[in-house]
Order: structure tokens, then sequence, then C-alpha cells
């Protein structure tokens, strides 16, 4: 099938720290590794690379013979355009993969998330929108401050959290000096953290959970994920959080987090595939933030979950082409593979909780040699 890969060019950054570039620029980087998977799988690519114009680059192509791979976060370096990219696509008449326009709308706006989360009965926590000019606060010490707007941890700092008003109003005064926004303070949610991948529509399923090993650090209040935690490989606080997956919980524990996670995704509209970041404080999950057009790069959450969940690289691609096509109803995709496995049944837990086993992910003739040669394995003496 043809698939146009729509990544976005960044090349200077206009607001933030010098090194918020880093979180800019992946999508390009993303791009060639998402064409090389697709390929891999048949695929017919072109890549689309967009500085300042959407409409004369995607004119080029016929949108009846193309389906979008949409990995667009800003365009004339403004993350605030990513909805408006999806308006132009449809506008021409393109289908695309991953979340539509509202829902990227309502996760770019954090405040506007976390509404929609507590309309649908989500634990989310607590939280307020702060300007340096806001005079009431209505939420206790310590708290947790990061800009309104941003994502991939941009503004996110061992001094987001804070323990007295002097702190907090420094904070939200960087914020908005720095990203020009109101700051979201929150509740700070003490506890284990988790990325929780998710992929599909009508019957969302949740992939390998992943945890934010904080073991080696011992201020609870240090174990976050700054910046320089996600994205500077040589920090100590990258090397502080290194990622554990499958994350090691209890079924429990386990059940509550896809439980609450799924039902995130769903709220708030996304479509094909999304990360769902989670705290837990006290046993209860709380939903920190949903994210739809999440990272898709090979060392990222989405892929290495889907990894241990048996999928590879190049699979990851071309499930999420197959559940758009499905979406649309686009002939020339096979049947995405986790609604192509059948044993349904299998999937659902003591807890009726469904989960991807690793094997539901496997190409169906590799299954079909596991099953085979289970038996075998089963006579073996112990
Ligand atoms: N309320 C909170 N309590 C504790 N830690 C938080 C809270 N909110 C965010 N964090 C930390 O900050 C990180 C980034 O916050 P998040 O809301 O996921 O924003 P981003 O869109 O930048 O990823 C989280 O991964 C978490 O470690
Ligand atoms: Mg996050």
């Amino acid at each position: 099938m043809n698939i146009l890969v729509v990544y976005n060019v960044v090349e200077t950054i206009e607001q933030g720290e010098e090194d918020d570039l880093l979180a800019e620029q992946e999508s390009s980087f993303v791009e060639q590794e998402i064409a090389k998977a697709l390929q891999q799988h048949g695929h017919r690519t072109a890549a689309v690379p967009i500085r300042d114009d959407l409409w004369g680059p995607l004119r080029q192509y016929d949108p009846n013979e193309w389906l979008i791979f949409n990995l667009c976060e800003s365009i004339r370096n403004k993350t605030y355009l990513e909805p408006y990219i999806i308006s132009v696509f449809d506008h021409l008449g393109f289908r695309h993969t991953g979340s539509g326009r509202g829902a990227l709308a309502n996760c770019l706006s954090k405040p506007r998330a976390k509404e929609v989360l507590m309309a649908h009965g989500l634990p989310t926590a607590a939280y307020q929108v702060f300007t340096p000019w806001t005079i009431q606060r209505h939420l206790e010490f310590p708290l947790f401050v990061k800009p309104a707007s941003e994502d991939a941890s941009i503004g996110i700092t061992l001094n987001s959290v804070v323990h007295d008003e002097r702190a907090l109003r420094r904070q939200v005064r960087y914020i908005w000096d720095k990203y020009h926004q109101p700051a979201l303070i929150e509740e700070f949610i003490e506890g284990r953290e988790f990325n929780v991948t998710i992929l599909g529509n009508e019957n969302p399923r949740v992939l390998p959970l992943s945890e934010i090993n904080f073991n080696r650090i011992a201020d609870p209040f240090a174990r976050i994920v700054s910046f320089r935690a996600k994205w500077v490989p040589t920090s100590p606080e990258y090397i502080g959080t290194p990622p554990t997956c499958p994350a090691r919980v209890s079924d429990a524990l386990k059940a509550r987090i896809e439980d609450v996670a799924r039902r995130a995704y769903q709220a708030m509209g996304l479509r094909d595939y999304g990360r769902v970041d989670i705290r837990v404080k006290n046993g209860a999950p709380y939903v920190l933030e949903v994210n739809p057009n999440a990272d898709l790069s090979p060392d990222a959450g989405i892929a290495r979950a889907a990894r241990i969940a048996g999928m590879t690289y190049p699979d990851l691609a071309d499930e999420i082409c197959r559940l758009a096509a499905r979406r649309y109803r686009m002939k020339g995709f096979a049947r995405p593979r986790i609604v192509n496995y059948e044993i349904k049944a299998r999937s659902v837990g003591s807890d009726g909780v469904y989960s991807i086993p690793a094997s539901a992910l496997l190409p169906k003739h590799a299954r079909d040699t596991r099953l085979n040669r289970a038996p075998q394995i089963a006579s073996v003496p112990a």
C-alpha cells in the first residue's frame, strides 16, 4: 500500500531552553525509521517533510491513493498547531494514522485534558491553573508545577516540585517568562510511575506495562521524569530513571492500571495508538496525561512495550497502518493483528481485564508453530 510519511522539520526554537530543540527534532529521525519499517512490510513510502507550508507538499499526492502516517507534532515551530495539521489532512481528503483533531486539541492543553478526564470520573491529581498574577491557592504543598501546554517533559526540572509559596511563585514566573504560558499546578503524587502503551480502537489493548525505575534516587521528590531524565543520556537524571518493561506489578495493581489507562485513552478519544502516563499513590492509579502523538522512535516506550509483546518495530509500524485502514474501511491492508487474534477468551485474565498476550502479536505462522510445539515442550521431563 502507498504510505506518505509526513513529519515536521524543526531547525530552531523560539521559546524555552536551547536544549528543548532535542525534543522537537525527534520527528525527522523517527520518519526514517518508520519509512524503513514500512518498506520491510512491502509498503511503498514517500517522505513529506513539513516546514512552513502543509498544503503545497500534500497537494502533490492523491488522497485516494495514499494513507498518511502522521509524525507531525508541530508546524512553523508551533506545537499548538498540531490539531490544525489534522484539519488540513481532513480538508484535502487524506486519511491518516493516529488521533483526530479533537483528541489532539484536548490533550495539548493539560488543564483541558484533566477536565475531560474528571468529567469521565477518572482519577487525576487535583489542579489549578496559575499565572504570576493568580492570588488564591486552593491546593496544599508539596505541589508540582509544569507548563500548561507542553509535552516531552519540556519545562520540567527538579525545581518543578515546590514545597512553599516562594518556590511556587518562582517556578510559575519561570514558566511564564520562558514558555510564555500559564502553569498547571498539581498535587504532587508520590509513588511509582508507569507508561502504558495502548493499541487499537473499538477494543483497545494494553501492551505490557513499563515502569520508570526510581530505585537509585533516594529523595522521593526527585523521583520525576525531568527534561534531562528524558533527553540527555549522559545526565545522572537519565541514568537514574531506567525503564523496566514488563513492569513488576501484582496482578491486582496491573489490572487497576490497565483499566484506568484504557478508560483514559477512550475518554480522550484516542485512535490507533497512544501512551498514558500514570503514577500510583497508595495503590491507586492517577492519570498524569494521555499522549496521542506519542513518541514512536525505536528506543521509546511504545516500541519497547510492543517488543516485549512479541512485536518487532516493523510490525508495530505496519500494525498502526492496519488499525487506521480498518477504521476507514480501506482496501489493500490486512486486518490488524490484534483484531485478528481470534482466541479472545485467552487474553482475558482472571480479573476479566484484556491485555495482549505475547503470542497475539506474532505473525500467524509463528503462532501456529508455537501452538504445535506446545505439547512437545510439556512432555519434556522437568
Ligand atoms: N502531579 C505530579 N506528581 C508527581 N510527579 C509528576 C506530576 N506531574 C508530572 N510529574 C512528573 O513529571 C513528568 C512529566 O509530566 P507529564 O505530565 O507527563 O508531562 P509531559 O507532557 O511533559 O510528559 C512525569 O513523567 C512525572 O515524573
Ligand atoms: Mg508525560
